[in-house]
């Protein structure tokens, strides 16, 4: 069985003050692309997990593996055995802000239901998906939604049209943890307590009509200063692609380090990530669409 899942950019990523049990309240408007990862999972002696693609290294290939946790809680709560093989196909950036562990947890639940013929229905699969991480029941889900609470209760928003992004990867990734705390560290140093998150209707009206002039003026991440705090070199590829014809907004993507770029066509976000490649800012650039599915069998 195979099953692939999508990335994601947040278009707003409103971060409230940290809660008790250390997660942050968001108003997290999540947005699938069509950056890919496959997993495929075959009946074997015992679980193992491999993971291939260029960034394949950089991925954990042990028990603490996403999608491993994923098909180990599916095989527990279900009474199966967790006899199973996982090849990982990894095309989204590792550790880049773009929920790349989180799709492949969503896939290998997916992938695994279908192998055990366990059933579940959607709505179980994303609670299981949301033990796993804050990002995972979304990229279950897919198309566009809001994410409150850690960003795992959602609510999907229907858009029009599609949104063509081009998104600058760095070299090496963010710890999503230590963005946060750099969030919480900069916010104490103004000495202004964090406010709760708040939404943006003026951005949701903008998606519901496909409207990506006010979409790109309207992106917003509170982690941004973080992500560019512990990563200065970030604000040069994000200078870099809003000097490019075409870009209607710019923003580090969740997390980040992966910096993502809204452009008013397709042609123009091959140019984009064709030029900003060159630029010297970033490890690469690739254009992608939105929004993408959730996970699905292939
Ligand atoms: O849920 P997930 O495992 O993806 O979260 C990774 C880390 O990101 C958490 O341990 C926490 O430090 C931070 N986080 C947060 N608030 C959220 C989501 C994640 O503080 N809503």
């Amino acid at each position: 069985m195979t099953a692939r899942a999508y990335a994601k950019v947040n278009a707003r990523l409103s971060v409230g003050p940290p809660r008790a049990d250390g997660f942050h309240d968001l108003v997290n408007v999540f947005h699938a692309v069509s950056l890919i990862d496959e997993v495929t999972v075959r009946p074997a002696e015992r679980l193992s997990v491999a993971v291939q693609g260029r960034a394949a290294g950089q991925v954990p290939d042990g028990a603490d593996n996403l999608a491993a946790r994923a098909a180990l809680l599916l095989a527990e709560r279900t009474g199966v055995a967790p006899a199973v093989e996982l090849v990982i196909h990894k095309a989204i950036p590792v550790a880049g802000g773009m929920a790349g562990g989180s799709a492949d947890a969503a896939a290998a639940l997916v992938a695994c239901d279908a192998l055990w013929g366990t059933g579940l229905d959607p709505a179980e699969l994303r609670e299981l998906g949301a033990e796993l991480g804050s990002d995972v029941p979304f990229a279950l889900l897919g198309g566009t939604a809001v994410g409150y609470g850690r960003g795992e209760r959602l609510t999907p928003v229907p858009t029009l049209g599609d949104f063509h992004w081009v998104f600058a990867v760095a070299e090496g990734g963010l710890s999503t943890p230590a963005v946060y705390a750099e969030c919480d560290r900069l916010r104490a140093a103004t000495g202004v307590p964090a406010a709760p998150p708040v939404p943006d209707d003026k951005l949701m009206d903008a998606l519901a009509a496909g409207d990506a002039l006010t979409v790109g003026a309207r992106l917003a991440n509170d982690l941004q200063d973080a992500a560019l705090s512990l990563r200065p070199d970030l604000a040069a590829t994000l200078a870099a692609g809003r000097a490019e014809d075409g870009v209607l907004g710019a923003l580090v993507s969740g997390s980040g380090p992966t910096c993502a770029f809204l452009v008013e066509s397709a042609e123009q976000a091959d140019r984009v990530a064709a030029s900003l490649s060159r630029s010297g800012t970033c490890a690469g650039a690739v254009r992608a669409d939105g929004p993408a599915p959730g996970a699905g069998l292939v």
